[in-house]
């Protein structure tokens, strides 16, 4: 949305800003903006690099950059001393190379590992890595102690937790990102490599001051032409812009392959023929890419062929890949996310969330020591909240993986701040109690809780990420603190969260105090307030998942084949998944599968994931289920409207640009978090019978709904589904020249805060103009692009919005008008069709639509003065 007559809009009138100047976000925490350079005085301005790989070279290189852009003193990458190591400067090298002591032993002794130690008597301080990606991993992290002005330990070590430390991105070759909502490939374009790639250079840059050292380019819906030769030889300038950051490519294949790629007339995955052609693909990919990380496998799931096609099984297919590899050090991470989206939802024991275990279990032990399991976190798909996969602590002689997404696809698409890590710390810390001992997820995905025969340590940590073109890779300024903190828990899950925000904080915003308190405190609750006013209790995010998966949609889920059923009915609510039911619970190692078997000792949080239970069924909180739904959508959605004026008290402290892209999203996110509540809670309200003790859900004060305002040339239309309009109904406008609404105003005299709960689709840019008495005290336009990458031209739970005029004056008797002018350019009707993405598993919203733009209107709320949107 663009505020024309932001002033008004805002209400509040802010003095010209001082000082700060633009930032587009590019930079994300390696801005190395100036600090205080006092305590650092000390550090000698000489960087020596005692290595000769580019990877080292390049460490050198940034360090001096790094230091030189804080501390505002020239520090230089000198050349190679001939013998002595030199005093006075800062050395970067391998442990032997700089006289270090390395005291690592067993497993770990592979694991990426530095040291940094400060020694006053000679003025130095040696940064020693056993790799050189691992020098350049100290380098990083002692600009970061420098960028959040944190003291420089005399002495620490650090070692990953885990050698796989990768993101998934799901680009494909023309460009589109599934699952993407920051713009498009900065890898692929028109079905090729990207030819100026120093985008995706910089983005590996980032990966690795994270520690990320592998990035997997392509959607795992793979393109079926991705291994073509040609193909090859453009991955390999995509892999050389890695090589720099020591980050190694990946990519997902599709099993067809041979097929489609080979020409043979079989993908039967023990054919000798097909075998063969794996064998000379993967030499051909090494021939180009000496580094060459490996595969991800995405089969015989959501319409992607894989080996039950001819009978076989995943350790059939995955090993044939693996064999390939192996000789190279190549591993193939084969998904976990096989299951059957055309399950019988009148089935009472039909449960998607048991497929992981169901089919993969029987293969443990059958997978070759190159070959990882990659597990999503929870066994449904990425919800707001699921308990953790029972596969996890089920696979007791396979390597395996944990997949998380930083790409906010059931999370608010980065239109809505929710800070993941808070998440996966909750899912990694999980003990999932494997035969009555100690085991969390993390010490499982570590290869701790149960140690393999061939002790080479190869499992780990996976995010999808899907970065776009945006400038600032993922379109939210706070989004960034997804990739940021999956960096650090996936080199050491142990780090406290608090440390990790605030160090993400300093660098990506300075170290203002206030700055640094607030954004703090809002990213780390953020995950529990977009919980509080989606789908809290464990029963989904309630998202349209037939749609593309942002705003409210409740029943989409129930009653069709993807199984992702909440069983919201008169009787009650949630899945059965106890003995009872579909006996999932049972997959947990025996103390879990009691505790979330009964009702008694099920936690709140994870209700409705595993019981059938009435509405007024009382939980642990002691309130009733039914009003803690009603509460916590209130008490949440309230406080993401905080954020709007929690962020305005930062005006001045951070730069403009940076500033203006949050309000405007914060300000999104609070309409669209009052979307949700009234979405959830009407639902809820007319399922159950039974009303809110607070007698907030149905009485809105202050509301008008615009189909029951005077309307000139405005007509009525159903919503669907009905719970994402206010009433189920709207208003839209196929007047050329405009319609009206207008109603009498019955409030005292004084200022108020008047909202517009309108939607806002796809392409369409209508005007809308607020008048009262006829004199215009607020006008906006309705092109949004939220999220960007969507073609939606329905009204419903994702195009539903609100727009908030603060401070306007009215009276008793006053009459307030809205006048919408619709889009209706013929452009809009005549939209070329548009190709789906490889794999996508919603071609048919790619078709054509008409895209005209009614200038709908939802209702008009007024409510008390103040930054906060009307709540009523
Ligand atoms: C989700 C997502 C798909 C994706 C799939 C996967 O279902 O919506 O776009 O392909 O996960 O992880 O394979």
């Amino acid at each position: 949305m663009r505020f024309i007559g932001r002033v008004i809009a805002l209400g509040l009138i802010a003095a010209a800003s001082i000082a700060c100047h633009a930032e587009d976000g590019s930079a994300a925490w390696l801005r190395y903006a100036p600090v205080s350079a006092g305590k650092y005085s000390k550090l000698p301005s000489r960087v020596v690099v005692l290595g000769r790989t580019t990877i080292e070279q390049n460490a050198g290189a940034e360090l001096a950059r790094g230091l030189s852009a804080m501390l505002g003193r020239k520090f230089e990458s000198a050349k190679i001393p001939s013998t002595d190591l030199p005093s006075n400067a800062i050395l970067i090298g391998s442990y032997e190379a700089t006289g270090s002591h390395d005291n690592a032993i067993g497993m770990s002794a592979e694991l990426d590992r530095y040291s940094i130690s400060v020694s006053a008597k000679e003025a130095r301080v040696v940064i020693a890595g056993n790799t050189p990606r691992a020098e350049l991993y100290g380098v990083f992290h002692l600009l970061e102690e420098v960028g959040a002005e944190q003291a420089i330990p005399a002495s620490e070590t650090q070692t990953a937790s885990a050698a796989i430390r990768w993101t998934d991105e799901w680009d494909n070759l023309n460009g589109t990102i599934e699952r993407g909502y920051a713009g498009p490939s900065f890898f692929f374009q028109d079905g090729h490599v990207r030819e100026d790639l120093h985008r995706a250079s910089e983005y590996a840059r980032l990966l690795a001051s994270v520690g990320i050292d592998g990035c997997n380019v392509n959607n795992v819906n793979a393109d079926l032409d991705l291994l073509t030769s040609t193909h090859l030889q453009e991955y390999a300038r995509l892999a050389a812009a890695f090589r720099l950051w020591g980050v190694r490519l990946a990519l997902s294949v599709d099993l067809t392959s041979p097929q489609t790629v080979g020409g043979l007339a079989t993908f039967d995955p023990v054919d000798p023929v097909v075998i063969a052609w794996w064998k000379q693909k993967v030499d051909e990919i090494y021939g180009l890419i000496p580094d060459f990380g490996g595969f991800t496998v995405k089969a015989d799931s959501e319409g992607r062929l894989g080996p039950s096609k001819y009978g076989r099984s995943p350790a059939d297919a995955a090993n044939v890949l693996a064999r390939a590899l192996a000789p190279h050090g190549g591993v193939v991470l084969y998904r976990g996310f096989v299951y059957n989206n055309h399950l019988d939802w009148r089935d009472p024991k039909a449960d998607r969330a048991r497929a992981g275990v169901d089919n993969f279990v029987k293969y443990d032990g059958q997978f070759d020591g190159n070959v990882i399991i990659q597990i999503k976190e929870g066994p449904i798909d990425f919800q707001a909240r699921e308990p953790v996969s029972p596969l996890f602590a089920a696979l007791r002689h396979t390597n395996v993986a944990i997949e998380v997404q930083a790409s906010q696809e059931y999370t608010g698409q980065q239109r809505h701040m929710v800070w993941l890590p808070s998440m996966w710390k909750w899912v990694l810390d999980t003990d999932l109690e494997a035969d009555g001992r100690h085991t969390p997820v993390k010490e499982i995905v570590e290869g701790r809780s149960f140690p393999l025969a061939d002790r080479r340590p190869r499992m780990g940590y996976v995010s999808v990420m899907n970065a776009g073109m945006d400038a600032n890779w993922m379109h939210h300024p706070m989004a960034m603190a997804n990739l940021y903190g999956f960096g650090k828990l996936a080199w050491n899950p142990e780090i406290p969260l608090e440390r990790i925000i605030d160090t993400w904080t300093r660098l990506t915003w300075g170290n203002n105090p206030q700055v640094v308190e607030t954004i703090n405190a809002l990213q780390l609750h953020s995950w529990q307030v977009y919980e509080g006013y989606t789908g809290p209790n464990g029963m989904g995010t309630l998202t349209n998942i037939l749609g593309y998966h942002f705003g409210p949609g409740i029943e989409s889920a129930e009653r069709n084949g993807w199984g992702q059923w909440f069983r919201g009915e008169p009787d009650g609510i949630g899945m059965d998944r106890t003995n009872d039911g579909t006996g999932y619970a049972q997959q947990y190692p025996t103390v879990l599968a009691e505790r979330y078997n009964s009702l008694t000792t099920c936690p709140d949080e994870l209700l409705l994931f595993f019981h059938h239970v009435p509405y007024r069924y009382r939980l642990h909180s002691g309130k009733t289920l039914i009003q803690s739904i009603y509460d916590t959508h209130y008490e949440s959605a309230k406080e993401a409207s905080e954020y709007v004026g929690r962020w305005m008290a930062l005006k001045d402290l951070i730069d403009d640009e940076r500033y203006q892209q949050v309000l405007e999203l914060f300000t999104f996110q609070a309409g669209h978090a009052l979307v949700w509540r009234d979405a959830i809670d009407d639902w809820f309200h007319r399922i159950s019978q039974v009303d809110d003790a607070k007698e907030r859900v149905g009485h809105h004060a202050g509301r008008f709904e615009a189909e029951a305002m005077t309307a000139v040339g405005y007509e009525a239309v159903e919503v669907t589904p009905w719970e994402t309009a206010s009433g189920g109904k709207a208003v839209v406008c196929r007047v050329a020249n405009g319609c009206s609404l207008s109603s009498a105003v019955t409030q005292p005299e004084g200022y108020y805060d008047v909202a517009v709960g309108y939607f806002d689709t796809w392409r369409g840019a209508s005007e809308y103009e607020l008048a009262v008495n006829e004199k215009s005290v607020g006008k906006w336009r309705g092109d949004k692009t939220l999220p960007p990458a969507q073609f939606d031209a329905q009204l419903d739970g994702q195009t539903a919005t609100r727009f908030t005029l603060h401070h306007v004056l009215l009276k008793s008797g006053d009459t307030l008008t809205l006048r919408g002018v619709p889009d209706l350019r013929l452009e809009l009707n005549s939209v070329q069709k548009e190709a789906a993405s490889p794999g996508a598993l919603d071609p048919h919203v790619r078709e054509q639509r008409d895209y005209r733009e009614f200038a709908p209107v939802d209702y008009i709320q007024i409510g008390p003065d103040g930054p906060l949107t009307p709540q009523d």
